[in-house]
């Protein structure tokens, strides 16, 4: 991944009209590698506990890479988590409300994106974990963006999508960028997803949750091929053990989640998670539970005692992270795969001058 600032085309900074529309048809930038949308649009299932817990590891692994986390969620939760009042941040205008509103979109190489990166307050936190913080005003942003696409959807959908997929290329410094969403289908949600370059969903194991999971599916593959986010697999958070295994009626919605997701991936998602779709497991327990609520994480500590007969807490997720970061340069490679016999296709004469070298 580039450090460099990426070079931003200035005709982002007005608003589009027709020939700019046109213009975006051959308008190909790339996405910031290391983006990863963490979703499902139901509520309750850990979607905030699991970009905490991976924005920790991610950071403690490897402390010479930047992770940044992104709290879109106008409930905040994750920024009250990690320590920040919102209505004390809003304050200070560095939220993710003020960096993403209407008037932001014709801004791009005028704003100073790093600024709304901040490191993240609890005193065990790694120093190369930053966060976005959320605002509460969030909530209106919706309202604000639905009055401005009122005016000229298509126009303003590409804007907005434009505009979070520059601002994310310019946190290129950080190797991760977690992002948490809510769970609906908000405006900045569906830019976030598409701007994103990977997601991951977060479920627990109960039958309910089978149903919802290709609905969500679909809702991805509404998203146009060449900007689709890649699935880096879904998380099972919250199992119940029971003698070391899963009980009963999880291991079943587990069979269907597997199933439901498998069906619907495309060639490159079979070549990489094809075979076992569950990115990682969680255990509930009273600990995760804790480590979301409490500002000084002491809980991190009892991450590492093994309850009866189960993986700590501390092995779950390590196991999460390490797989995360294995699928993900099993995307690296299956692109770059397709990307060499693309372009000796388009070139058979630098396939031939291949051969020819080869002893
Ligand atoms: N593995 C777990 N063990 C115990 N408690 C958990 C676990 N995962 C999540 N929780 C608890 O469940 C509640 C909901 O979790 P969380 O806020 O992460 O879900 P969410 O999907 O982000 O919710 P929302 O959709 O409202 O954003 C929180 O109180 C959290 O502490
Ligand atoms: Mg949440």
């Amino acid at each position: 991944m580039s450090n460099e600032r990426p070079q931003c085309p200035k005709f982002l900074d007005s608003p589009f009209d027709k020939a700019t529309l046109a213009k975006l048809e051959n308008f190909v930038q790339p996405k910031h590698s290391g983006t990863i949308c963490v979703v499902n649009y139901k509520g309750g299932v850990g979607k905030t506990t699991v970009t905490c817990l991976l924005g920790y590891y991610l950071a403690h692994g490897s402390p010479s890479e930047k992770v940044l986390l992104f709290d879109i969620d106008p409930q905040c939760s994750l920024s009250l988590a990690l320590g920040f009042d919102p209505d004390e941040v809003s304050k200070t205008e560095l939220t993710i409300y003020n960096l993403v509103k209407p008037s932001k979109w014709t801004k791009v190489t005028k704003t100073n994106f790093g600024g709304y990166a901040v490191p993240v307050k609890d005193q065990f936190a790694p120093k190369n974990l930053h966060i976005v913080p959320g605002s509460f005003d969030v909530d209106h942003l919706d309202f604000e963006i639905m009055q401005t696409l009122v005016s000229d959807e298509k126009r303003y959908q590409e804007q907005l999508f434009l505009y979070v997929k520059q601002m994310l290329m310019a946190f290129s410094e950080y190797k991760y960028v977690l992002i948490d969403c809510p769970p609906n289908k908000m405006f900045l949600t569906q830019a976030m997803l598409r701007a994103s370059n990977f997601y991951a969903v977060v479920t627990i194991p109960d039958i309910i949750s089978t149903y919802g999971m290709p609905r969500l599916l679909r809702w991805v593959k509404e998203i146009p091929s060449a900007e689709r986010p890649k699935l880096l697999g879904y998380v099972l958070n919250a199992l119940n053990r029971s003698g070391g295994g899963m009980v009963n009626s999880q291991a079943t919605a587990d069979f269907r989640l597997q199933q439901s997701i498998q069906s619907g991936l495309d060639s490159n998602e079979k070549k990489v998670i094809g075979a076992n779709p569950c990115l990682g497991r969680i255990p509930r327990l009273d600990v995760i539970a804790k480590f979301l609520g409490e500002r000084d994480k002491y809980s991190r500590f009892d991450f590492f005692n093994p309850t009866s007969r189960q993986p700590s807490v501390d092995e779950c997720i390590d196991d999460l992270r390490n797989n995360l970061k294995q699928r993900i340069q099993k995307y690296e490679w299956v692109e770059a795969v397709a990307a060499t016999i693309a372009a000796q296709r388009d070139n058979p004469k630098q396939r031939s001058q291949t051969y020819n070298a080869q002893p």
